[in-house]
């Protein structure tokens, strides 16, 4: 799987999952795990038990997906059909699962339509279990838990929490956001150009301290860095995200480390990229830090009317790194951007950078969208239209795919 094409930019553009659906309360959260991966450009068919549909009517799925949901594998109209919704399937994803679900799948068995699936397909399975926790730690599940892995099972959860029991332990559904993270994690690992591949990405800014309660910082939104850690997930890749003290979540799957100033983020990439095979270098880090940073909250004296902060100069990351195969670096400027552009590409023995006008609309801190333009280490050239950032993100991986 390359990236998805301009035009159909969705993570999940071009995929169709079927969804099984069985008998736990936790089923009403599938019918929110279903919406999500359509909003992801899925197409979504949907399989239940007779004991899901109990609990959600088939008639939700339907709404959602747009397609017949097959609840009776014996239905006359369905006989021919039941095999073919698993042959068409990219990816199967069971949620919830419950502890029966799993003893049909591990054991073979179809007395229903999702284990009936689960056989008949030849596509990657994601189980998302929940039941109660002594049914989860029950050695007849452990073991068919086991059993599924070794066959190559994918699983996302159960998480700990309250149950519907009312005790707490292990066997909470893990969350739809999850799952669906899950589901393109599992895709990208069965067939994304990316898989086998370690890339390292920094994002957001740094905050270098003056005081305890205050530091010298930028306008970095870290989205940039986050857009490329998912999408290089989504393509299979193991991915490290090296970020400063930014808000937004971290991706499924992706092995986030913090680093709060540009010490720790150098330290930080130095560890990361020892193994890596690419380097994308979207965070902001501060250029200058104050040079004595106070250990107690500075006070203003009376009749004080300036502060002097001296501030030295942090060390460039991406001079500093020796490797790794792959180096991507970005240049945000206010003016004269090929010239500055091309100057840090050689400075910083980039294979590219990503340069962006942050003045420009739609491009820039905060914004969902970036236009850019990359500067190659040979000298070529190359515009990129509007787009939005996981889009710009999956433009960047084409062309590090390309040089791995
Ligand atoms: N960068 C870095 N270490 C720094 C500063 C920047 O590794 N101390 C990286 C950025 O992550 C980016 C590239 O270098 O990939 C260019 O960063 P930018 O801030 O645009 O340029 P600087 O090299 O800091 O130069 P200037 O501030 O003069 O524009």
């Amino acid at each position: 799987m390359s990236a998805p094409s301009p035009a159909d930019l969705l993570p999940l553009a071009g995929r169709h999952v079927v969804l099984g659906v069985t008998g736990s309360i936790a089923a009403y959260k599938a019918a929110d795990l279903c919406s999500r991966l359509r909003q992801l450009g899925a197409a979504v068919e949907v399989v239940m038990t007779p004991a899901a549909a109990r609990f959600v009517t088939p008639l939700t799925f339907q709404a959602l997906t747009g397609r017949a949901v097959v609840v009776d594998v014996f239905a006359a109209d369905e006989a021919e059909a039941h095999v073919e919704v698993a042959r068409r399937a990219d990816a199967f994803v069971v949620a919830p699962a419950t502890a029966d679900c799993l003893a049909n799948l591990a054991s073979g068995q179809t007395p229903d339509m999702v284990a009936l699936t689960g056989l008949a397909t030849r596509a990657p399975l994601l189980v998302a279990p929940a039941m109660d926790n002594q049914m989860w730690e029950h050695p007849a599940t452990r073991a068919n838990v086991e059993t599924l892995r070794e066959r190559g099972v994918h699983f996302v959860g159960p998480g700990e929490g309250r149950l519907a029991s009312g005790r707490v332990g292990p066997g909470r559904l893990a969350e739809p956001a999850e799952i669906a993270g899950a589901v393109r994690a599992m895709l990208g690992q069965v067939i994304g150009d990316l898989r086998g591949r370690h890339v390292v990405v920094s994002a957001g800014p740094t905050q270098e301290p003056i005081d305890p309660v205050r530091f010298v910082g930028n306008h970095s939104s870290g989205r940039m860095g986050f857009a490329i850690a998912e999408a290089a997930r989504d393509r299979g890749a193991r991915v490290t995200l090296v970020a400063g003290p930014v808000a937004p979540e971290t991706p499924y799957a992706v092995e986030r480390v913090a680093a709060p100033t540009v010490a720790e983020m150098l330290c930080a990439l130095e560890k990361a990229t020892a193994s890596a095979d690419a380097l994308i270098m979207a965070a902001a880090p501060v250029d200058f830090r104050p040079l004595d940073p106070a250990a107690q909250k500075l006070k203003k004296l009376p009749g004080q009317e300036t502060l002097t902060i001296r501030l030295g100069k942090n060390p460039d990351i991406l001079a500093t790194l020796p490797g790794p195969r792959v180096r991507v670096g970005f240049a945000a400027e206010t003016e004269n951007l090929a010239a500055n552009a091309v100057a840090k590409l050689a400075a910083k023995r980039l294979d590219f950078i990503v340069g962006n006008d942050v003045t420009a609309p739609g491009s820039g801190f905060g914004t969902e969208t970036n236009e850019v333009t990359i500067f190659y280490a040979g000298g070529t050239v190359e515009q990129l239209p509007l787009m939005s950032k996981y889009a710009v993100a999956h433009a960047i991986l084409d062309r590090v795919a390309a040089r791995l």
